[in-house]
C-alpha cells in the first residue's frame, strides 16, 4: 500500500497560545485537520463566554485562506465556575466543552480545581445539557510518584466522578498508562480517552537518552515501555472509545532548554506523518482513519468531515524541518527516533 486516502483528520486537543505563538502554530494545524478542540489554559485562562468568542476569533484571523478549518472552544473550570454562565456559553454555540485542571497539574493550571466536590453542581449541569468534560487526569500530590499520578487520578478522582454522573460524556485526555486503557475500555459508554502521537512513539527512556531530553518531557510524562505498548495496541485496534488528541504544546526553545522547562511537545506539523508510520509499522493501516477521524466525532455526536485526505508513501524517510520560527526565536518540531515515509499529498 503506497497511498490510502481517508476522511480527513480532526484533532481532538490542542494548544494555540495567543499573539506572535498563535499566528505562527495555527497554519500547522489547520493544514491537516478540519476540527480541533482547543484548550482554554492561556494566562489569563478563557474563563468565560466573551472570552472564548474573543480568542476563537483571533485563531481564525490565523488560519490560511486556503484552509478550511473550524476550532471547537473550551472554557476553563475553576471553583467560582458559574453553572448558568456555563450553560449559557454551551447553548450559544459559543464553547463546545469544558476543561478541568487538577490546580497545578500541568503548564498554566494553577487556577484549576482544588477538590473535585466544589464543582459536583458544575458537572451535574453539564450532564443535563450534554456539555462534555475534558480532563487533565493526574493528582498534583506532590508525595505521589510522578509516573503514578495518572493512576491515583483514576482511582480516586475519575471513578468518583463517573459512578455519581455515569451520563456525564468525559474524555480521559492524552492518556498514557495500561490502567487508563482497561478503565476506559471498562468504563461507562459517555467516558472515551484521547492519545497523543508523543507517548504512542516514546516511552520514558527517551527523556534521558545520553543526557536530558528536554524536547520530549510533557505532561502526563513519558512512562515504560509497557504502558506505550497497552497505548498502542488500543490505538490500532479500532476501538471506538480511543482517538487522536495530539496535545501539541508549543514552547520557545529558550523555555524548554532551561533549568526549569516547560512542560509540552509541538507535534502539529508531522503528526498525521508520525501517526501514519506507526500504524503502518504495527501493520494496522486499515484503522488509522477511525483512530484520527471517526472514533472522535462519534463520541462527540458530530458528522464525520465530508472532505478527504490521501496519504502518500515516499521511497526515502523524510526529512523533517527542525524549527518553527516564531519573530526570531524558534519552537522545536517533534521528530521521533524512527525513519518515517509517509507524507500528506
Ligand atoms: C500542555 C501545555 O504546554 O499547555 N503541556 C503538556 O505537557 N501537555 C498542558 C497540558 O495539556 O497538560
Ligand atoms: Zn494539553
Amino acid at each position: 500500500m503506497n497511498e490510502i486516502e481517508i476522511i480527513k483528520p480532526d484533532d481532538w486537543h490542542v494548544h494555540f497560545r495567543d499573539g506572535e505563538i498563535l499566528k505562527a502554530v495555527v497554519p500547522e494545524t489547520s493544514r491537516d485537520f478540519s476540527r480541533a478542540i482547543v484548550m482554554p489554559n492561556l494566562i489569563p485562562p478563557v474563563l468565560n463566554e466573551k472570552d472564548a468568542i474573543e480568542y476563537k476569533k483571533r485563531i481564525l484571523k490565523a488560519v490560511p485562506y486556503k484552509d478550511n478549518f473550524t476550532p471547537f472552544m473550551t472554557l476553563y473550570l475553576t471553583e467560582h465556575t458559574n453553572k448558568n454562565d456555563l450553560k449559557e456559553a454551551y447553548l450559544n454555540q459559543s464553547v463546545f466543552a469544558a476543561k478541568l485542571y487538577p490546580a497545578g497539574a500541568t503548564t498554566n493550571s494553577s487556577s484549576g480545581v482544588k477538590d473535585i466536590k466544589r464543582i459536583m453542581p458544575i458537572l451535574e449541569t453539564m450532564t443535563e445539557i450534554g456539555m462534555p468534560l475534558l480532563i487533565h487526569g493526574e493528582v498534583t500530590n506532590k508525595s505521589i510518584d510522578i509516573f503514578d499520578r495518572e493512576k491515583v487520578f483514576i482511582d480516586t478522582v475519575l471513578d468518583f466522578i463517573c459512578r455519581k454522573l455515569p451520563n456525564l460524556k468525559i474524555t480521559l485526555e492524552h492518556i498514557t498508562t495500561k490502567e487508563a486503557v482497561l478503565y476506559i475500555k471498562q468504563g461507562n459508554k459517555s467516558l472515551a480517552a484521547s492519545i497523543t502521537p508523543h507517548h504512542l512513539a516514546l516511552n520514558r527512556n527517551a527523556l534521558f537518552d545520553g543526557g536530558i531530553r528536554p524536547h520530549n518531557y510533557c505532561l502526563p510524562i513519558l512512562k515504560r515501555e509497557k504502558h506505550r505498548e497497552a497505548l498502542i495496541k488500543v490505538a490500532t485496534s479500532g476501538n471506538e472509545k480511543f482517538f487522536l488528541g495530539s496535545d501539541t504544546a508549543p514552547h520557545l526553545i529558550a523555555d524548554k532548554e532551561n533549568s526549569c522547562g516547560c512542560a509540552g511537545v509541538f507535534n502539529a506539523t508531522y503528526c498525521l506523518s508520525v501517526l501514519t508510520q506507526i500504524f503502518e509499522n504495527e501493520k494496522k493501516l486499515p484503522y488509522l482513519e477511525k483512530f484520527i477521524s471517526i472514533n472522535g466525532s462519534k463520541h462527540y455526536n458530530l458528522k464525520t468531515n465530508k472532505l478527504k485526505i490521501k496519504l502518500v508513501k515516499t521511497s526515502k524517510p523524510l526529512t523533517f524541518q527542525k524549527k518553527l520560527n516564531v519573530n526570531n526565536q524558534n519552537i522545536q518540531i517533534f521528530n521521533p527516533d524512527f525513519p518515517i515515509f509517509w507524507k500528506v499529498s
